[in-house]
């Protein structure tokens, strides 16, 4: 039997398939209807070159020590929180990623959000499901407007400039920012004011996050910060789910701190269909589809296979999230 060099952890886009086939690399996809185990993410990878993780697959120590065999693990995907980078540099596993190409999407999703939490879309939805759109209600469920507010962005990179520019063509919206370090790039294209992150809690009308998960960021959005929000604000997070406290987030709302919230990211995820967020007007909720566009996971594929090509070629791979890899060697 001809050895499987790549194993893909879900099926991905046929333009990354047709790439890898053109390489002459051989692939297996794990096609089943639910995750893997780590047991099983082991054994699959046993006998693998490379590795293509897409989606939530823990790449932690224990992994990457019964896989330190692999030339490359490719992430189907930006972030890398899953990852613990400084076993898989030690081990020598350059970590690969797919940056750049999913900006523009990830940031249609928080815009997408942002409007339907400002006039209750997902609710209105789900209401006339229910049989309970009977007569014109002029004061019911009004939402709220968005030109010349405030966006706040927690994290000015390339997703958080590609929501702002959003923000500024449609509604003229001022832009203000917290990062750990200025973006001065993202500044001149979107017109940004850095400020302090209590600014931005207070100030912001629209408080969209855009930063990675990371120790530093982990339950940042919680009941102390909430508070200091304006009851008139919109929290979004497109980012990653652990960024918020999710019963802060809910107490938060009840009580009025905030005005009302757009995730496309929970934790855990996947979101339970009893979560209580589900029920409420000013609440919008999306199964993490930030990226998930046709074209955007046709060039997130290509960028993962890329990574993969070169490094069973034994060369450095173009997106590297550890290139201290390559120094240790
Ligand atoms: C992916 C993402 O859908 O790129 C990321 O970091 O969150 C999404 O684009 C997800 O990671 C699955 O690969």
């Amino acid at each position: 039997m001809q050895q499987k060099r790549v194993f893909i952890t879900r099926p991905i886009p046929d333009l990354g398939l047709k790439l890898l086939k053109e390489a002459g690399i051989d692939f297996t996809q794990w096609t089943e209807k639910r995750e893997l185990t780590p047991e099983e993410l082991i054994a699959h990878s046993r006998d693998a070159e490379a590795l293509m993780s897409v989606g939530p697959n823990k790449i932690n120590k224990r992994f990457l020590e019964a896989s330190s065999h692999l030339k490359v693990v490719s992430l189907h995907a930006v972030g890398f929180d899953n990852v613990e980078v400084e076993e898989a540099t030690r081990l020598g596993i350059p970590i690969g990623n797919t940056p750049g190409v999913l900006s523009g999407a990830t940031a249609d999703t928080s815009f997408l959000l942002m409007l339907a939490v400002s006039r209750k879309a997902f609710f209105h939805h789900k209401r006339i499901a229910r049989g309970d759109w009977k007569f014109f209600e002029p004061k019911a469920n009004l939402g709220i407007e968005l030109q010349g507010r405030t966006l706040g962005i927690y994290g000015l990179g390339k997703i958080g400039t590609e929501m702002a520019k959003r923000c500024v063509g449609a509604y003229g919206m001022k832009v203000i920012y917290h990062n750990r370090h200025r973006n001065e790039v993202g500044e001149k294209e979107t017109g940004a004011t850095y400020v302090t992150f209590d600014e931005l809690l207070q100030q912001s009308d629209v408080l969209s996050v855009h930063t990675a998960l990371t120790p530093e960021t982990r339950g940042v959005f919680n009941l102390e910060h909430f508070r200091r929000m304006k009851p008139n604000a919109i929290f979004i997070n497109a980012a990653r789910g652990s960024i918020h406290d999710e019963s802060d987030l809910k107490q938060a709302l009840d009580k009025g701190m905030i005005w009302g919230a757009g995730l496309d990211v929970t934790h855990p995820e996947p979101m339970d269909k009893n979560n209580p967020l589900l029920d409420m007007p000013n609440v919008a909720v999306l199964p993490h589809i930030g990226s998930a566009t046709q074209e955007t996971r046709d060039a997130m594929s290509r960028l993962a296979v890329e990574n993969i090509i070169a490094a069973l070629k034994g060369e450095r791979i173009p997106y590297v999230v550890n290139p201290e890899v390559y120094e240790r060697k």
